[in-house]
């Protein structure tokens, strides 16, 4: 009697309530359900998620169902999942072919789960579309650049973006803000030419170093 109630001074009640997910393999599903590319970004990559726990290494295979052929190789391959690793991303090589043509959709289906796991949800739609004969659009890369007045001239990027078909001209001039044509920036025009295929190109714009200490100048 004595001994019993001794015990139970430490007694600890212990019970099981739920099993975590971490100790599950888990299954696998695509992270998107549809995905749109350009035909010239060169690689496309697609995520394939593992939920509902992250235990041990799995694997699966993905391929294209419809249609096989595109602007792209054959798509088929191994994805393996090691211990822990939640993401695995497919990658798609996409072959630029520069001959304007329609656009292309590509139906990914992942198929051959290996033991312990599964597949879950839909196939994933890959569109890839057709960016040739586009010339693209123009953008300075900075909006804004601070130079100090003796660095004699300043060098600025014109980047084409989204396309590069064809040869584009654009003009340019310097346009005054705070700074004064002449004494701090020589008056700029121009014009540059982007040949096809080409993306970026530099402009350069003299500063006047007039040695007298003032303000801080700006020009457009
Ligand atoms: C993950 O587990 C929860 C709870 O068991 C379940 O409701 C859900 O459907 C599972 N998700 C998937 C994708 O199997």
């Amino acid at each position: 009697m004595r001994n019993s109630r001794t015990a139970c001074l430490f007694c600890v009640r212990v019970s099981l309530i739920s099993v975590s997910t971490a100790a599950k393999p888990g299954v696998l599903m695509f992270g998107r359900s549809s995905l749109s590319v350009l035909e010239g970004s060169k690689m496309v990559r697609i995520p394939v998620i593992r939920v509902n726990g992250s235990y041990s290494k799995i694997s699966v295979r993905y391929q294209s169902v419809e249609p096989e052929t595109g602007p792209y190789s054959q798509i088929q391959g191994l994805l393996e999942f090691p211990d822990g690793v939640e993401m695995q991303e497919i990658e798609i090589p996409l072959l630029d072919d520069s001959i304007r043509g329609p656009d292309v959709s590509v139906r990914l289906m992942l198929v051959q789960p290996s033991k312990k796991t599964d597949i879950v949800g839909e196939s994933c739609v890959l569109e890839i579309l057709d960016d040739d004969m586009i010339p693209g659009y123009l953008e300075l890369e900075k909006s804004m650049l601070s130079v100090v007045e003796n660095v004699g001239s300043v060098r600025l990027n014109v980047m084409r973006l989204d396309g590069t078909d064809g040869q584009i001209r654009v003009k340019y001039r310097t346009v005054p803000d705070s700074a004064v044509p002449g004494s701090d920036f020589s008056t700029t025009v121009g014009e540059l030419v982007f040949e096809e295929g080409e993306k970026a190109k530099t402009l350069t714009v003299d500063i006047v170093d007039d040695e007298i200490r003032n303000h801080r100048k700006s020009s457009r």
